[in-house]
């Protein structure tokens, strides 16, 4: 569906859960409160929301959390989603701790591609920012996601002085592998208000300096606002998604979902629709289909044209980005 801007929303991001099994100190410190599971949308409820979404014309879901395979049944979810007819691409978001448990239930179930969040490769730094020894864990859920041939993308947050030392290392995952190494600007939401972040066209700059042949990369490499670069003999690419220093809310496509039902039109701002009213409320299923397909519709076009990330003190989303989904 078009929006008042003309940007077509075709892609829905979709939290399934506000738990995970790490405690990265941006988005989940040590000592979050948990949502009760009451409060937290059933299997079945976010498929009705998905199903009213497909109606509207988005094709394309991303799976977060939280760590969304956290959550008991989320491959059966997502072989569940896939079959809704319209549904294109289904993808998920995770720390990798769980994939290589569930590589093999997620390949049968549909899961078209996955990104893997991985800021350090030393496995003392991965404590100090995610609180848990999980690191090779991690790499098995990477080499799991790679030997079943879907699209891997690594997502890196740099924070100065914690582990911006580590770009090149980490860029070079994709020198050999089949998988893209992005780096996402940290953004001041949550707990990220309080953590330093890297400019991508800092970065950028860097990388053409050590790599002269780097070359802009215009294919499309997923449904996101990265933009990539190619280094001549490298396996993957490396992308850049620059929500601070390369705003790119011109093009953007998409709406989030809590996993507490809140329908989000912006990450930036706290207005959101509680779809959770509607899908608990005393109508059938039809009327609660036309309901829901109605408040996508009136959130969609009413999408605010631009995030106010520069300005923070116009920032109104309170929520943690583990309760957002990213
Ligand atoms: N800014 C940028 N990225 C963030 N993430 C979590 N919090 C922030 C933030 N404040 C990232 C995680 C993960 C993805 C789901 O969102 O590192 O890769
Ligand atoms: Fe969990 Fe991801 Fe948040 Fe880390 S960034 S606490 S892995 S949801």
């Amino acid at each position: 569906m078009i929006d008042q801007f003309g940007r077509d929303i075709t892609y829905m991001r979709l939290s399934v859960t506000d738990r995970c099994n790490l405690r990265c100190r941006y988005c989940m410190p040590e000592g979050v409160e948990l949502v009760s599971m009451k409060d937290i949308l059933t299997y079945e409820e976010m498929l009705e929301i998905c199903a009213a979404a497909v109606s509207l014309g988005i094709r394309t879901f991303k799976i977060t959390g939280g760590d969304p395979l956290v959550r008991k049944g989320c491959a059966g979810f997502i072989a569940a989603l896939k079959s809704i007819p319209g549904v294109r691409e289904v993808t998920m978001t995770t720390n990798g701790v769980l994939l290589d448990h569930y590589m093999t239930e997620l390949l049968a179930a549909g899961l078209d591609a996955v990104n893997i969040s991985l800021d350090t490769l030393d496995p003392g730094r991965f404590r100090e920012i995610s609180g848990r020894d999980e690191l090779d864990a991690v790499k098995k859920g990477i080499s799991a996601a790679l030997d079943a041939g879907i699209k891997v993308k690594i997502n890196t947050v740099l924070q100065k002085g914690v582990n911006d030392d580590e770009w090149l290392r980490l860029a070079m995952l994709a020198e050999d592998r089949r998988l893209d190494v992005r780096f996402i600007e940290m953004m001041p939401i949550g707990f990220g208000r309080e953590s330093e972040g890297v400019s991508n066209e800092f970065l950028r700059g860097e990388m053409l300096r050590l790599f002269p042949a780097m070359k802009e990369d215009l294919s499309v490499h997923g449904n996101g606002p990265a933009a990539y670069v190619r280094i001549p003999g490298w396996k993957g690419g490396i992308g850049f998604i620059s929500p601070i220093h390369g705003k790119f809310c011109g093009k953007c496509n998409r709406v989030r979902v809590t996993s507490q039902g809140r329908l989000k039109p912006c990450l930036c701002f706290g207005e959101s629709v509680n779809l959770m009213t509607i899908l608990r409320g005393k109508e059938d299923a039809d009327k609660r289909k036309r309901a829901l397909e109605a408040a996508l519709e009136q959130c969609i076009y009413h999408k605010p044209g631009q995030h106010c990330f520069e300005e923070p003190e116009k920032i109104s989303e309170t929520a943690r980005m583990v309760n957002i989904g990213g």
